[in-house]
């Protein structure tokens, strides 16, 4: 993957899957990401040789089915969704004929209990990034068209740049809290369908985003970036001996702009001579966002396991 270009599907089209995520699903990896165009909000792709991408579907558009569930947060918005105004609410709150609504930094996981692909996301309204809620989705296969459940705010906690971690059958959803200040870490429900605890509150103050979780030799490794809108600044690692232990202080990763990149999120590839792990982001341009692109490099780690990458312009993934 050639790093800091536009990148191209199989047919030619550009591809779109900013703030994404990779899930490994029956030898094939599907790579998701927030795609802007039109009346889409998520697009998917495959790949089994982490090279040729096809196009696979637009997986959330404002016109997806929606479903709703009883995760709302909000009391107003709990009644309208329990209510025979159901549909209404929430075919409204994807934007349906009013507005785009903003979708980022989708994420994927597999539920082995219910055979459901269920996708977590950042929702704002579209005109400001108030509302700061998560939102959820579920597919039957993982590159079909996701029925949309609505969005709502974990224990009434805002929440915006987030990232999923599964760790065997557990899984977490962590996000940016008040107002970004402080990371949030929830273990999931059975189903994934909602948030089960609260289990850590970390860095606070420190003002983290973009969170990339993955685990190597049994520790917990974090990346995340400081809080600059759409500029890149300086990435953070941090490391746990578990998800619901203690974190230890953030050190720093990459160069003072990461390498004028953001983390999107960590792909671990079991390769003949190892488990290797992939640092992927978005090195966005806030002012034509359709002009940003991605950047792929190898995590290395020293001898004391701490991680490193140093920029190379392209990286072999597969
Ligand atoms: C930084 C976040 O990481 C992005 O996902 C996006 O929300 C921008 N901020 C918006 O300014």
């Amino acid at each position: 993957m050639k790093n800091g270009v536009k990148l191209y599907d199989t047919d030619g089209n550009e591809l779109h899957a900013h703030g994404g995520h990779m899930l490994f699903h029956n030898g094939w990896y599907y790579w998701y990401g927030e795609d802007r165009r039109d009346n889409i909000y998520v697009s998917c792709y495959r790949s089994a040789d982490l090279e040729h991408w096809e196009f696979r579907c637009h997986s959330l558009t404002a016109d997806s089915p929606t479903a709703p569930i009883r995760v709302r947060s909000d009391l107003a918005l709990s009644h309208e969704i329990a209510g025979e105004r159901a549909d209404i609410a929430i075919v409204r709150e994807m934007g349906g004929n009013r507005c785009r609504v903003n979708i980022e930094r989708p994420k994927v996981l597999y539920n082995r209990l219910t055979g459901k692909f269920v996708m977590w996301m950042h929702y704002e309204n579209g005109m400001n990034y108030h509302d700061a809620r998560c939102a959820v989705a579920t597919c039957d296969t993982p590159d079909g068209e996701f029925t949309y459940h609505g969005s709502f705010n974990p224990f009434g906690c805002m929440s915006r740049d987030c990232t999923l971690f599964e760790d065997g059958d557990t899984a977490y959803f962590i996000s940016a809290a008040r107002d970004n200040a402080d990371l949030h870490v929830y273990r999931l429900s059975e189903d994934y369908l909602n948030v089960d605890e609260q289990v850590k509150s970390l860095w606070q103050g420190e003002y983290r985003e973009a969170p990339a979780v993955f685990k190597r030799e049994g520790k917990y490794y974090m990346l995340s970036s400081f809080c600059t809108g759409w500029a890149p600044n300086q990435g953070k690692w941090a490391s746990a001996d578990s998800m619901e232990g203690r974190w230890s202080m953030l050190h720093l990763f990459g160069d003072e702009t990461t390498y004028r990149s953001q983390p999107a999120f960590v792909l671990p590839v079991t390769k003949d001579d190892g488990e290797h792990f992939y640092y992927i982001a978005d090195r966005w341009n806030g002012k034509q966002y359709f002009d940003s692109t991605y950047i792929f490099l190898e995590i290395q780690f020293d001898e004391a396991g701490n991680p490193y990458i140093e920029y190379a312009d392209e990286c072999v993934l597969g």
